[in-house]
């Protein structure tokens, strides 16, 4: 069965039954993957280029991986040492990239709406790979089934979505893709962090970081986007820690069963203490673990349709 778009651009408007597709798909590559030998023929002769205009670490080199599991020839660009630094334009660049006949583009990219402007320019399947405040929808695929592989199913689960909700891409893909899937998605910080109207998307709001804790199976927390100006968001770090940080103590008193995901980068003492970044709630290493299934499921089911 193919996905019903060429290409994956946001999970808004992606169909429920292509995010099961995905999520389903992705077992068989999680199953690949713990093999002695982990690669497979599948994309052999197909090229992908990783375009990165953002720093990246997990996603890039995650989605790289998946590409060489997959056998499939990978190129790789930074805007960091390319001539976008002597002046050339998004433009100029992707086009010079496609006249190497390139099959399919993994695109992150400060602006949101660069991915969906890549599919009016080339002829190549375009994956997002972070639009800048838009969509990081891979990022939200990986999410949902770590989750879905810790607790056994996402529908019904009281999913809460903890930080900087206004600065983040990974908060609307995450809100997104848990409602279609009958989550209950919640979302919880500071006023300043959380947009208005939030609630449109059908989402719960709280102020209260340890009522959001009691109150849900699962808390996905993100980093404070300092480079998204969010520190004009808050007086300072330290008080967000204050009032928002997750420490032991604050899971203990209110609920200790909770399980709690970060997409990473962390900041290490103020979203996250290093006890929890390191400890028995959370799952952090084996959202990046699964994000190498998840993304070759997605290269696959694009790679392989016409
Ligand atoms: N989660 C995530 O997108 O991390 P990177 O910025 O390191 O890719």
């Amino acid at each position: 069965m193919p996905l019903s778009s060429k290409h994956l651009l946001g999970l808004y408007s992606m169909p429920v039954e292509d995010i099961n597709l995905i999520l389903d798909t992705a077992v068989t590559f999680k199953e690949i993957l713990e093999r002695p030998i982990k690669k497979v023929p599948t994309l052999k002769g197909i090229t992908v280029v990783n375009l990165f205009f953002e720093n990246s670490t997990r996603t890039r080199l995650s989605f790289e991986l998946a590409e060489k599991r997959l056998s499939a020839d990978t190129l790789n660009f930074s805007k960091v040492g390319s001539s976008v630094q002597k002046g050339e334009t998004f433009k100029d660049t992707v086009r010079n990239i496609c006249s190497m006949k390139v099959d399919m583009i993994v695109i992150r990219h400060e602006s949101p709406g660069a991915p969906q402007y890549l599919t009016r320019i080339t002829d190549a399947k375009v994956i997002n790979a972070g639009d800048g405040r838009h969509e990081h929808p891979t990022q939200a695929l990986l999410d949902i089934f770590s989750i879905k592989e810790k607790l056994g199913k996402v529908e019904g689960l009281r999913v809460c979505i903890v930080g900087d909700i206004a600065h983040s891409r990974v908060a609307l893909s995450n809100i997104f893709a848990l409602t279609k899937l009958g989550a209950k998605v919640s979302v919880c910080g500071p006023k300043t962090m959380i947009p208005l109207f939030i609630e449109n998307f059908g989402v719960k709001v709280y102020h209260n970081i340890n009522k959001a804790i009691a109150e849900n199976d699962v808390l996905n927390v993100l980093r404070i986007q300092l480079e998204r100006e969010a520190g004009g968001s808050i007086p300072a770090l330290r008080e967000y820690r204050e009032y928002f940080g997750i420490n032991n103590e604050r899971i203990e008193k209110n609920n200790p069963n909770v399980l709690i995901l970060h997409p990473g980068p962390i900041n290490r003492g103020v979203e996250l203490s290093s006890e929890v970044a390191d400890g028995p709630y959370q799952i952090i290493l084996d959202q990046v673990t699964n994000g190498v299934a998840v993304r070759m499921a997605i290269l696959y089911l694009l790679g392989t349709q016409n």
